[in-house]
């Protein structure tokens, strides 16, 4: 009697085991929850989210019956492993409310074991930098879709101005984070980061030099790639008042042709500078050209504004040029004719002849009218 208390004392007081893992898992994909025990006979093995039925398995067979419908037909163990002690569970397409704190308990007839597993989820969001241009307003959102946890926007500029950051959350629970900026009329450049995790994503936009051209000439508009940039995508867009079109866009690794209307061209020579040459310039090439250089960790947007200048005719120009200068010596005899009268009224007042007062400094209240008389019934000529 003594001595068979005595066993199932020892048997107890060694054989519960405590764990703890972390595990983390991406959302759509499939993870592991670790879980080993001591090998024995009769496993029981109950894995539970709190008081969710996760996976049951008993009598040599899964056990399913009360498992519970958020988990149906996304769990499995490994039975080849069973008899191995081992009770890990594969869990399929992870959502982001699978992120939680799991139990595994495994009885044996020799021992008992427990393990908590921590599950936390991400999933990596998508990021993008867009620029619009209305009449004279220009904005900027810089946004990460769908991520999980929620990633965070922080802009680095040169000027001071408001930002507008808006959080929308799927049902699936991940978010969509955005921040809008209106592009003030001084700024040339902008800088977002998106952090997520110990990533940090960069979208960048930059005003270019306005390139002022005429009717008939060329313009040479840059896109450059930094050098140590080694796979990437470009964009060119040409945004003009009422559309926006995509002239090209091409990757380093393609090397397809590029389709370009007519008048365009694109110097591919030297690889990073890449050039755009519109020849034959229009009044309708007038506006704003968008170079985009993006991989996975940055989007570069550079802006450059071509102005076209009409060309008009020879005869025209002459007497434009004719009237112009016509007007300027009007207006150039105008002032100087003004500098002298001045000139001669204040040496006139700052030296009167009648006495030596000349220092004197008349403030316009006190003006002439009432000096005159003084002066002249004062001063024996
Ligand atoms: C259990 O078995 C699976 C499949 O072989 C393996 O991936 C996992 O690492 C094992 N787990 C333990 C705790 O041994
Ligand atoms: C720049 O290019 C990337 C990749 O092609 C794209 O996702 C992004 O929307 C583009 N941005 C703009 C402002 O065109
Ligand atoms: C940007 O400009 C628009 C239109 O003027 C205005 O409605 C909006 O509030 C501005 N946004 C910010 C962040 O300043
Ligand atoms: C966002 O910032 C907060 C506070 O700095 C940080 O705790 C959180 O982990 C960040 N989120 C991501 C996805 O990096
Ligand atoms: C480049 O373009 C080719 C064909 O258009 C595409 O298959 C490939 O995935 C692209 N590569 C990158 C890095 O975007």
């Amino acid at each position: 009697m003594k001595v068979h208390f005595h066993l199932i004392f020892l048997l107890h007081a060694c054989t519960v085991v405590l764990g703890l893992e972390i595990v983390t898992g991406q959302v759509s994909k499939d993870c592991i929850l670790p879980c080993s025990f001591p090998h024995g006979e009769e496993v029981v093995i109950h894995w539970k989210k709190e008081l969710q039925n996760v996976h049951s398995y008993y009598s040599g067979q899964d056990q399913l019956a009360s498992q519970d419908s958020q988990y149906r037909g996304r769990t499995a163990l490994f039975h080849e492993g069973i008899p191995n002690g081992n009770a890990s569970l594969k869990l399929s397409k992870l959502h982001q409310t699978d992120e939680g704190s799991y139990s595994c308990y495994v009885g044996t007839k020799q021992t008992r074991t427990e393990v908590e597993v921590k599950l936390s989820i991400q999933a990596p969001p998508h990021y993008a930098m867009e620029y619009e241009k209305q009449d004279s307003e220009r904005q900027l959102k810089c946004s990460a879709f769908l991520g999980y946890p929620k990633p965070n926007i922080t802009w680095q500029d040169c000027c001071i101005s408001r930002e507008d950051t808006r959080t929308e959350r799927t049902q699936d629970g991940l978010y969509s984070v955005r921040s809008e900026k209106n592009i003030t009329d001084k700024a040339y450049s902008y800088v977002c980061h998106i952090q997520f995790g110990d990533q940090i994503w960069t979208a960048d936009w930059k005003r270019a030099d306005l390139l002022c051209r005429s009717e008939g000439g060329t313009a040479i508009i840059p896109c450059e790639v930094s050098a140590e940039s080694s796979s990437y995508t470009i964009t060119l867009k040409a945004i003009k008042s009422t559309s926006t079109s995509v002239l090209a866009s091409f990757n380093s690794t393609s090397r397809s042709p590029v389709l370009l209307p007519e008048r365009f061209y694109l110097d591919t020579d030297k690889p990073h500078k890449y050039k755009l040459r519109i020849s034959g310039l229009t009044l309708d090439d007038q506006g704003e050209y968008l170079c985009n250089v993006s991989t996975p960790q940055y989007t570069k947007l550079t802006i450059t504004t071509l102005q076209v200048e009409e060309r008009t005719s020879t005869n025209s120009a002459v007497s434009g040029t004719g009237i112009g200068i016509g007007i300027g010596t009007v207006i150039g005899i105008g002032i100087v004719i003004t500098v002298i009268g001045i000139s001669y009224y204040l040496y006139k007042k700052g030296h009167p002849k009648q006495n030596g007062s000349a220092v004197k400094t008349v403030s316009p209240s006190e003006e002439p009218v009432a000096l005159l008389p003084r002066d002249k019934g004062w001063t024996p000529e």
